[in-house]
Formats: structure tokens, C-alpha cells, sequence
């Protein structure tokens, strides 16, 4: 059975501090009266760079001493010097205007292959102008939590339109997608319970693993003999929680949720799905995986968000009336932040009704999808097979793909790469996303600067 915590997922926090404590004084005694031989050694061998980087390893993990003036100067310095070093600094980029199927990127128009907005509602006039509607109607802000400066119309009437578009009782508004992960596991689970996550779901369910009073089991990822095993030595705790992304973001391929839904209802736990990336994209009418499955009635825990296929903002839970009542008393993610604003509650409605109306725009999707898959293939990229718009192509090497990209970017394609801790070490990627308003002449262009690049560097 595999119980590794890739990603940072931690194992449960047992908290033998205090036990170990007269351990950890003297083991600090011996480092210390060690510290003053080792250092001055090492020093001797070590220059500039690589000295910080050893006294910094040494004071947090070997000598714990308060840091120093000279290593305080330092401390931001000497981390960002690192991650450059290993090809994993981060940086931001402005895109200037709108998010549409092409951006532009410091002066250059580009075509947009690393966006969630997979329909393209982000900048869609009708959106547009209901949330300027709202916003004069009802004002820029909602004042507060919802708890505490009043729900204002707008919320519950979305709430109501996405209780009906997911087919559950009730659903319940947060802040972001985020928000909604680690507020619902956190409430969810307390000691004695036990949450059971696969080892490729999204940080805001690692998150709120961490911030959960239960113990928390890693399994492989969509591995249901590996799931099975867990359950069955898992009967000593009280609640039992499964939790799985629907289509994981960064590899795109769909967990096997009827598998998953059969194993908790044998073993009576409850599922929660986080369908980021299934809402809008999956299904004949885009209600999401538990429609692509026909899972209706068996799921009880659904998140989906607002921010990516819905083109606005925020996120939803939805499920039974008990649910999301529990929910507003006890999801902290939810009590202690400040609730949507009505333009971004406006705009999600115009979405859902976009939706409703036009079902064409997922099969566009679908097609885009699957033509460029194809084309990818058919250049020799080793893509996987698979039903989604988020094509992975795994280049490992963190360096090389940052430079990949950015060769890409010369070819006026923006594609992002991804590296650890967002995936596994040794699996950095470019993270390939498809829109439904990609033209064929987009796809076509895309393809090319593909093959022309990937010659160079890969293929
Ligand atoms: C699978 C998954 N869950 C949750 C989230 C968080 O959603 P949000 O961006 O609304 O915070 C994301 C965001 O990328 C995601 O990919």
C-alpha cells in the first residue's frame, strides 16, 4: 500500500514534543559542542553562495539559534537565490486587456493556451454587462460576512440557480475555490475521523487536510485497490471522508468516480468531489462529473467554482439542505471572510444561463480539445489519451521547461510551465489548455509553433 505525502501533503501531526523534549536538549547540547568543530571546518571549504545556504541549513535544522543581523539581511535574498538555482522561481506576468483565446504579454500578442477559462466567458459582454447591472443596483461590495452584514438577494438567487444546475438541495456560495476546500474538510472532520485524499489532489484539499483535527490517508493516485485497503483497515474511526478531484488540474485525466462512489457506499463513507475543472466542461449540458458519470444522488459533498469555466469569480458547495447548513455554522473559510461581491454573483448567474442556452459551446470545447490531442500525437508529443482540455506534456526537468516555454513565447504561444511543489519533483510540465473559442486557425497556429519548437528540443 502506498502511504507516501507527495505534493507536501504531510502525515497527521502527532504532536510528541513534549515527550521528546529532554531528548531534544540534549541532542541540541551535543550539536552544539559539534556545531563549533563542523563549522568552522565546513567554512573553510565552502564559498560565498553555498556558505549561506550551509549556515542557513545548519541554524534551522541542526543548531536552532535565533537568526542573526547578517543572516536576516540575507534570508529573502538567499532563498530566491536558491530557487533560481534549481530553475523554480516564480514569476508574475501582466497581461494587458482581456482574457480572451489571445493576450498580450508585455507589448506581444500571444495565443492563450494556459487559461481555465475554458468557454471563454471571461470577457463575454453578456457577463459584462450583468455584473455592471449589479453593480449599480446593488453596489462594489458585500459589506462583510454574510453572517454578519446580512445575504444579500443576489447571493441566494445564485445559490438557488446552482443548487438546481447541480441537481442537489442546497448549495452554499464561498469566497473561492480555495476557500471552499479547506473550510468544508476542516469542518467536516475532527479527531476520530479519518479523510481519505488521493495523492495528486489540488493544495486547497492538501490544505485542508492540514487544517483538520482527523487523521488524514494518502492513496495512489486513482489507485482503487490502494483506496480499498485504507477503508478496510480504517473501521475504527467515526466519520470516514473520500475526497478527489474530478479532473486533476495538472494531468487532466478524470478520477473513477463510480468506482470510488461504489467503494464508499460498502464501506459507508462520504465522498466529496471537487469538480473545478469538471463544472462547465463535463457532461452533455456541462453540470459536471457526477453528470459525465451519471452519479446523480450518490455524491455527497460537490464543490465547483465560478472562477474558471463560469468566467467569473468564487466558488459553491453543493449538496443536501443538512450539509449546508452544517456548513454556515461550522466552515470557518466561510464564517470569518467577506462574502462575493453582487457584480461577481451577477456574473455567474449570466453565465449559468449562457450555459443553459447555448450547450454547443462544451461540444466546441470537447472538439478543440480532442483536435489538438490529436495534433499533438500526431507531431510524436507523448500526450496522454483523455476527455478533458488540459493536456500535460511531462518534460521533467524544471529548467528545461521554463526554457521551453519561453521558446514557445518567442513563437507567440503562452503556455505555462509547472513545476514542483505544484507537481511531483522530476515531473515539471507544460500545463496545455484548450478553450471552446479557440479558432481552428488558433489550433492550426498552435500546432505549427509546436512542431518548429518541439524539433529543436525534443522530438
Ligand atoms: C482542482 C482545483 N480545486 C480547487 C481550486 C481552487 O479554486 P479557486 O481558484 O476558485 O480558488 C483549483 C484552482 O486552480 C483547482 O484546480
Amino acid at each position: 500500500m502506498h502511504l507516501s505525502y507527495p505534493l507536501g501533503n504531510t502525515p497527521p501531526v502527532r504532536n510528541h514534543a513534549r515527550l521528546l523534549r529532554p531528548v531534544h536538549h540534549a541532542v541540541q547540547g551535543s550539536a552544539t559542542r559539534l556545531g563549533a568543530r563542523i563549522i568552522p571546518a565546513a567554512l573553510v571549504f565552502l564559498t560565498g553562495f553555498k556558505k549561506r545556504r550551509f549556515l542557513l541549513h545548519f541554524q534551522s535544522r541542526v543548531w536552532r539559534r535565533p537568526m542573526g543581523q547578517a543572516m536576516k539581511d540575507t534570508f529573502f535574498q538567499d532563498q530566491i537565490d536558491d530557487l533560481k538555482k534549481r530553475g523554480l522561481y516564480r514569476e508574475l506576468r501582466t497581461v494587458e486587456g482581456e482574457q480572451d483565446s489571445s493576450v498580450v504579454i508585455n507589448g506581444k500578442r500571444v495565443l492563450m493556451f494556459s487559461s481555465n477559462n475554458y468557454l471563454g466567458l471571461a470577457n463575454h459582454p453578456v457577463l459584462k454587462k450583468a455584473s455592471m447591472v449589479a453593480a449599480s443596483r446593488y453596489g462594489t461590495g458585500s459589506g462583510g460576512s454574510r453572517l454578519i452584514s446580512g445575504s444579500m438577494e443576489v447571493h441566494r438567487t445564485l445559490e438557488t440557480e446552482l443548487a438546481l444546475f447541480k441537481g442537489t438541495e442546497r448549495a452554499l456560495l464561498f469566497s473561492s475555490g480555495y476557500h471552499a476546500n479547506v473550510g468544508t474538510i476542516s469542518a467536516f472532520s475532527g479527531e476520530g475521523d479519518v479523510i481519505l485524499s488521493d495523492e495528486l489532489n489540488h493544495a486547497s484539499i492538501v490544505d485542508g487536510c492540514r487544517l483538520s483535527k482527523g487523521e488524514v490517508r494518502i492513496y495512489k493516485h486513482a489507485d482503487m485497490n490502494c483506496l480499498k485497503e485504507i477503508l478496510r483497515r480504517s473501521s475504527r474511526f467515526r466519520k470516514r471522508l473520500i475526497v478527489t478531484d474530478s479532473v486533476f488540474s495538472m494531468d487532466g485525466d478524470i478520477a473513477p468516480l463510480p468506482d470510488i462512489v461504489d467503494l464508499a457506499e460498502k464501506y459507508s463513507a462520504l465522498v466529496m468531489v471537487d469538480d473545478a475543472h469538471g463544472t462547465g466542461v463535463l457532461g452533455k449540458k456541462g453540470k459536471g462529473a457526477i453528470e459525465h458519470f451519471g452519479l446523480e444522488g450518490r455524491v455527497d459533498i460537490q464543490m465547483g467554482t465560478l472562477g474558471k469555466a463560469l468566467g467569473s469569480f468564487g466558488a459553491f458547495i453543493a449538496g443536501s439542505e443538512d450539509l449546508i447548513h452544517y456548513l454556515l455554522n461550522k466552515a470557518r473559510s466561510l464564517l470569518y471572510t467577506t462574502a462575493l461581491p453582487p457584480s461577481v454573483c451577477a456574473s455567474a448567474l449570466a453565465a449559468l444561463k449562457i450555459l443553459g442556452e447555448r450547450p454547443a459551446m462544451i461540444s466546441q470545447l470537447r472538439n478543440n480539445a480532442t483536435y489538438f490531442r490529436e495534433g499533438m500525437r500526431g507531431l510524436g508529443y507523448l500526450i496522454p489519451e483523455g476527455e478533458t482540455p488540459i493536456l500535460p506534456l511531462i518534460l521533467g526537468d524544471p529548467s528545461i521547461t521554463m526554457n521551453m516555454a519561453q521558446a514557445l513565447f518567442d513563437e507567440g504561444i503562452y503556455v505555462q510551465g509547472i513545476r514542483t511543489p505544484t507537481v511531483p519533483d522530476r515531473t515539471s510540465r507544460l500545463r496545455i489548455t484548450l478553450m471552446a473559442i479557440h479558432t481552428m486557425e488558433q489550433l492550426d497556429f498552435g500546432l505549427r509553433a509546436f512542431g518548429k519548437i518541439g524539433k529543436k528540443w525534443i522530438l
